[in-house]
């Protein structure tokens, strides 16, 4: 079931939720909404759902306008975003919820049950209430339940949001599985890139209630469209004026040309990662210019490199930069206000409040919807 998004936009009183959306979402594969808190991911499932209506723009769902369609008539199935269970009704009672308000057979409504719940691996919990199950067991129930209609679309909105890394990354692994056997067109709300990067076919990046980018995963990784996308989707750092991923950053202990030098004034180990921050060469002492490098701590040990090491760093061949202009030295992404600007300059009518919606940091601004005043050296939108 194919999602034709065309023109799309909903304000909430006097805030922009969602700016002009057009997109295509493909039938049969799992597309992923990525990107920050208050982006708009949840407002555009509700749209797309029929639980919430457009201000302007179309929803056509297989080439047919849905504007008029009720949401119970879509055939969607939906997990919400916070857990949404029927608590006084058991595993199976929930399960088969959908289809006993249709009034199917008995009968079939329990083989349908039973199916479900040996596809999400909870056949021997059916008699259980929803409270006597872990989280990771009560989403694979919401999923179950939502599957049960045999929905054309599955709409889930962060379905393992509340749930702990390990149990997240089995469910996501679940989660292609399942949809490799069903095919159902899935769309699926995360704010986790590493959950969009692994589960989906196609993401589509939102921000402040825009479409960033829409593509592949491997595409929106090698050729993020924007500053955003690229340190929305990974960690980033400056070299030389580009914006690039601190693990393409080849480091060498001698001198070669064209290579930045520096002083290694950190060294953290994370798991099997080193980290270094290096100072290049005259770069402020506050650290703001320094360069992130990522390798293995095998390859750090390898080349002996300690704190107070001076070293060369360039490019890998191949790696995806993105010029740095506007980006703070510590590759904090998307400025909101450009490139740093004079202490107490207003620039009024740059920003709307929909801009501001979001946490500014690294910056000391005064800020009301439509004006922004800066007390410092520049303003970034986390
Ligand atoms: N019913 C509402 N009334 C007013 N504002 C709303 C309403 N629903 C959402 N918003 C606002 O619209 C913006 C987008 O909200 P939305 O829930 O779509 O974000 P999200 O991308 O799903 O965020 P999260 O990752 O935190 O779930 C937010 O700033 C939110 O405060
Ligand atoms: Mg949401």
């Amino acid at each position: 079931m194919s999602i034709d998004i065309r023109g799309v936009n909903k304000s909430f009183g006097d805030f922009a939720a969602l700016t002009d959306i057009n997109l295509a979402i493909p039938s049969g594969k799992i597309t992923a909404l990525l990107g920050p808190s208050g982006g708009g991911k949840t407002t555009l499932l509700r749209i797309v759902a029929g639980l919430e209506n457009a201000d302007s723009g179309t929803v056509s769902i297989e080439g047919a306008d849905t504007t008029n369609v009720p949401a119970r008539k879509r055939n969607i199935g939906f997990v919400f975003q916070h857990y949404a269970v029927f608590k006084h009704l058991t595993v199976a009672g929930n399960v088969g919820f959908g289809l006993s308000i249709r009034h199917r057979p008995k009968d079939e409504i329990a083989a349908k049950v039973n199916e479900l719940l040996e596809l999400v691996h909870l056949e021997q919990f059916a008699d259980r209430l929803p409270s006597q199950l872990s989280g990771g067991q009560r989403q694979r129930m919401a999923l179950a339940r939502a599957l049960a209609i045999q929905p054309a679309l599955l709409l889930l909105d962060e379905p393992f949001g509340a749930l702990d890394a390990k149990v997240r990354k089995e469910l996501r692994e679940w989660l292609r599985e399942l949809h490799d056997k069903m095919h159902v067109t899935t769309v699926f709300v995360t704010h986790d890139q590493e959950e969009a990067l692994e589960v989906a076919d196609n993401v589509v990046v939102i921000n402040s209630g825009t479409v960033e980018q829409v593509g592949p995963p491997a595409t929106l990784y090698d050729e993020p469209a924007s500053p955003f996308v690229m340190g929305f989707l990974g960690e980033v750092t400056t070299l030389g004026g580009q914006l690039i991923r601190p693990h393409d950053i080849v480091i060498h202990t001698d001198p070669r040309p064209g290579a930045l030098a520096g002083t290694i004034v950190r060294a953290q180990r994370v798991g099997f990662e080193a980290r270094l921050h290096v100072r290049p060469e005259g770069a402020a002492a506050d650290g703001s210019s320094d360069v992130l490098v990522n390798l293995t701590r095998t390859f750090a040990r390898s080349l002996g490199l300690h704190e107070g090491e001076q070293v060369w760093l360039e490019p890998e061949d191949g790696a995806t930069t993105l010029p740095a202009a506007g980006v703070s030295a510590s590759g904090r992404p998307a400025p909101v206000l450009g490139s740093p600007r004079r202490e107490g300059e207003d620039v009024a009518g740059s920003l709307t409040s929909k801009d501001v919606a979001g946490s500014l940091t690294d910056c000391r601004c005064d800020y009301a919807p439509g004006s922004v005043r800066l007390h410092g050296s520049g303003c970034w939108l986390a």
